[in-house]
């Protein structure tokens, strides 16, 4: 292990390249997903072997369910797939397996798999991995303010570190890293209110390309970065 103090707590990354990838192949853009996989699991590795202590990824947008339908089952049989075929790795590595986001779209079949790996692996601590399935940024704020509301919570009294509570990163750092793979320089309602002070890394990689090299040199880009949090320094 590697960690030093520059090593990011929480790396978060919005996984996107996958369909351009298969086209430059002349592929169907499913094989892109298929190979964006590999992706997740050669980063899982690298941050654990370089000491991060979460690692979060944007599987699947509230917006992408206005995808092809096919498109769509194909991403939520490859996530119970990926389920299935990573439990004894998660076993062995101690990797504590989380998914966030709405589950009112999610198939229960595939609801009861996550809720099962989740209890299964909440003991462990050497890495939380954490995928973002179903899930946007001002979903989880208003989500949050619903809660509040239907719980009749004191808001006037409330401060920054109660409002996180409700979100459903409660307990979860907020990303110190945030990388975005395929070019793209947005945030695509991702974590709105959490990447408040994340450091982004954007690179023209392709999704299915970011593999170990790639994950460590943005960890490097990250260790010199100078985080002010609005300071004079
Ligand atoms: C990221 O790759 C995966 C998901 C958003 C589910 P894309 O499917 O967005 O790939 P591009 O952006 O079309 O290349
Ligand atoms: C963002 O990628 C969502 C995920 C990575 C899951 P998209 O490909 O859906 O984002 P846009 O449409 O280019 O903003
Ligand atoms: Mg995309």
């Amino acid at each position: 292990m590697t960690e030093t103090s520059k090593t990011p707590v929480h790396v978060s990354i919005i996984m996107d390249g996958n369909g351009r990838w298969a086209k430059e192949r002349g592929l169907e853009r499913v094989r892109g997903h298929y190979e964006g996989v590999e992706s997740v699991r050669a980063c899982t590795e690298a941050a654990v072997e370089e000491g991060v202590k979460y690692l979060s990824i944007f599987a699947f947008s509230e917006e992408n369910w206005n995808r092809p339908e096919a498109e769509v089952n194909a991403l939520m049989s490859l996530m119970a797939k990926c389920i299935a075929a990573e439990t004894p790795t998660f076993h062995k590595n101690g990797i504590k397996f989380r998914v966030l986001g709405n589950r009112d779209r999610l198939s229960d079949e595939l609801l009861a798999s996550i809720d099962a790996t989740e209890q299964a692996t909440s003991a462990y601590e050497t890495l939380t991995l954490i995928v973002f399935l179903s899930y946007s940024g001002k979903w989880d704020i208003l989500q949050a303010a619903k809660k509040m509301a239907l719980e009749g919570k004191d808001v006037e009294n409330m401060d920054l570190a109660d409002f996180d509570k409700y979100l459903v990163t409660a307990g979860v750092p907020d990303p110190d890293l945030v990388i975005r793979t395929s070019g793209e320089t947005r945030i695509s309602n991702y974590l709105l209110w959490q990447a408040a002070y994340s450091e982004f890394y954007f690179t023209s990689i392709l999704w299915p390309d970011f593999r170990k090299p790639e994950f460590r040199a943005a960890l490097e880009a990250f260790a010199k970065r100078d985080r002010r949090y609005g300071k004079v320094k």
